[in-house]
């Protein structure tokens, strides 16, 4: 059966995963796709509907990115939001210009009227907050559109041609802070696309299955398993498409969290699938001594378990018929530099040497279109207990990547006592289920310090805490003060080389989670 999907044409603006999100949220299958793909593979997919993101772009300008007119005749509903709508009244005839007083640009906040007999706006509220961020506007608008939403500033916020299915949003209804912006997401898949809603994570689970057998055949696959959230629900998942042709590879690279080797391989253990694990710490320590920047650690630790996956598979005598397979995620993906946006950090699982990808039939990556909190979901579905699909993330690289500057065996043993007192006082003060992520971060400046009567000059530690759910955008987390100095006082006291802590307040963005 044919997915019922809907295509995100992605013009690189910064909410763009978000806009996929919400379809899914809403029970529609999406995926995002760069606005430079051929417009018959786009067709190839059948969508019911097609998003226009926003872009950094000026519509007008002539190297903006574009879209084929012909798209406009497939018959098929179309959105617009924010550069998406000025891309479509442009090209449909309309005239977009930079607004020409400031009143007219609009960022942030902004109250808004809607005409509530259009199909967007169906059974909402006729004013709402919409999110603004746009300096142009549509000083025309093309034949055959009428307008559908104005604010004080602008009179062209929303425009439609319900005969032909086409919408255009200035705001970002996938954003939070416009209300009812996923209702108006909704209203477009079920009002206009006449969506079926067949998106739920137990039929993803099914025809994931389905297609992994299809594609697997009688061959074996080496599963790179770190023990995180994320290679575990693959594990779950694979385990069902292959039982026990699937070999699990857990890595312990000598930069885990304290007993975290131990505590995998225990937990796999007990779960009856083969599972083996590697002691690579000197291999790992060897090529990272001396390195200090982020990218290179992180270039340095990918490959590096790449070579240990392709000496496990000789170990194992899985062939070159037979697969690898990798948890990776959509953030992931994304963060690595897709399409047009910017490299974040090279997550470890994009960093494989083309020799060791050759070495297998093909790499299985069947959560890539995947956030975080649909991997859980997808553990749930799966059976996984319920610790294993909480667990907070724990970054490929690991410690690495929490040690600035040059790794040493020394400062990870330091960095990993810290981190269990901070992780303990977290569990203690009952916060370990309210704060996403926690953890330390062994800075690489050093400060005078007094302890007893004596004088110190010893590395300054962060906390980092934060609250999300798909990791792409965080707050940092409210830790109250008396559990902060608790945890202060006792790495003090507890931890040597530590004479100074400090908490990170940086939401992201501006900040990324990890500080490498
Ligand atoms: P950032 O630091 O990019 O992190 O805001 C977002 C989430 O991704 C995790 N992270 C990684 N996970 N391999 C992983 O498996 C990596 O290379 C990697 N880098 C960051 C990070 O811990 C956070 O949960």
């Amino acid at each position: 059966m044919a997915k019922e999907t809907v295509v995100v044409l992605d013009f690189g603006g910064q909410y763009n995963q978000l806009i996929a999100r919400r379809v899914r949220e809403c029970g529609v299958y999406c995926e995002v796709h760069p606005y430079t793909t051929p417009l018959e593979k786009i067709r190839e997919l059948h969508p019911i509907g097609i998003i226009f993101t926003g872009g950094p772009d000026s519509v007008y300008l002539e190297d903006s990115p574009k879209v084929d007119p012909s798209i406009f005749t497939w018959g098929v509903p179309i959105l617009g939001i924010c550069y998406g709508c000025q891309l479509m009244s442009h090209t449909l005839g309309g005239r977009v210009t930079a607004a020409q007083d400031d009143s007219a640009r609009e960022y942030g906040k902004t109250v808004t009227y809607y005409d509530t007999s259009c199909k967007l706006f169906e059974g909402l509220p006729e004013e709402g907050i919409s999110w603004m961020s746009h300096g142009d506007y549509m000083a025309a608008i093309p034949d055959g559109f009428a307008l559908v939403a104005h604010s004080k500033a602008c009179p062209n916020v929303a425009i439609a041609d319900e005969a032909r299915g086409f919408y255009g949003v200035q705001y970002h209804p996938e954003v939070n802070h416009t209300e009812h912006g996923t209702d108006m997401i909704r209203n477009f898949l079920y009002n206009v696309c006449h969506a079926k809603g067949d998106w739920t994570m137990g039929n993803f689970c099914k025809t994931t299955v389905e297609r992994l057998k299809q594609e697997i055949g009688g061959g074996r696959v080496l599963l790179a398993l770190s023990g995180g959230v994320d290679s575990s629900v693959l594990a779950a998942l694979m385990a069902e498409a292959i039982g026990d042709r699937l070999t699990c590879v857990f890595v312990d690279h000598g930069l885990m969290r304290k007993n975290e080797g131990d505590e995998i391989e225990a937990a796999f253990f007990k779960w009856s699938v083969n599972f083996v694990r590697v002691n690579a710490q000197k291999r790992f320590l060897d090529k990272l001594a001396g390195v200090d920047d982020p990218e290179t650690k992180r270039r340095i630790i990918g490959a590096e378990f790449g070579y240990v996956f392709r000496d496990e598979a000789e170990r194992f005598n899985i062939t070159n018929q037979d697969f690898l397979a990798q948890g990776t995620i959509y953030p992931d993906v994304i963060e690595s530099g897709k399409g047009d946006a910017d490299v974040i950090k090279s997550h470890h699982n994009r960093l494989l040497p083309p020799e060791v990808v050759a070495r297998f039939k093909g790499v299985l990556e069947p959560l890539d279109l995947l956030f975080k909190d649909e991997v859980r979901q997808l553990g749930r579905e799966l059976g996984l207990p319920e610790y294993l699909v909480m667990r907070q993330p724990f970054p490929g690289p690991g410690l690495a990547i929490r040690i600035i500057g040059d790794i040493t065996q020394e400062k990870a043993d330091t960095l990993r006592d810290a981190d269990a007192i901070f992780r303990e006082e977290i569990a203690n003060a009952g916060l370990d289920r309210s704060i996403s992520q926690y953890f330390a971060v062994l800075t690489n400046t050093r400060s005078v310090g007094v302890m007893g009567d004596g004088r110190t000059y010893e590395y300054t530690l962060a906390l980092r805490g934060v609250t999300t759910t798909d990791f792409m955008t965080a707050e940092w987390a409210r830790i109250p003060y008396d559990v902060l100095d608790r945890i202060s006082t006792r790495i003090i006291n507890e931890v040597r080389g530590i004479n100074r802590i400090v908490y990170d307040i940086t939401s992201k963005p501006p900040a990324t989670i990890e500080w490498e």
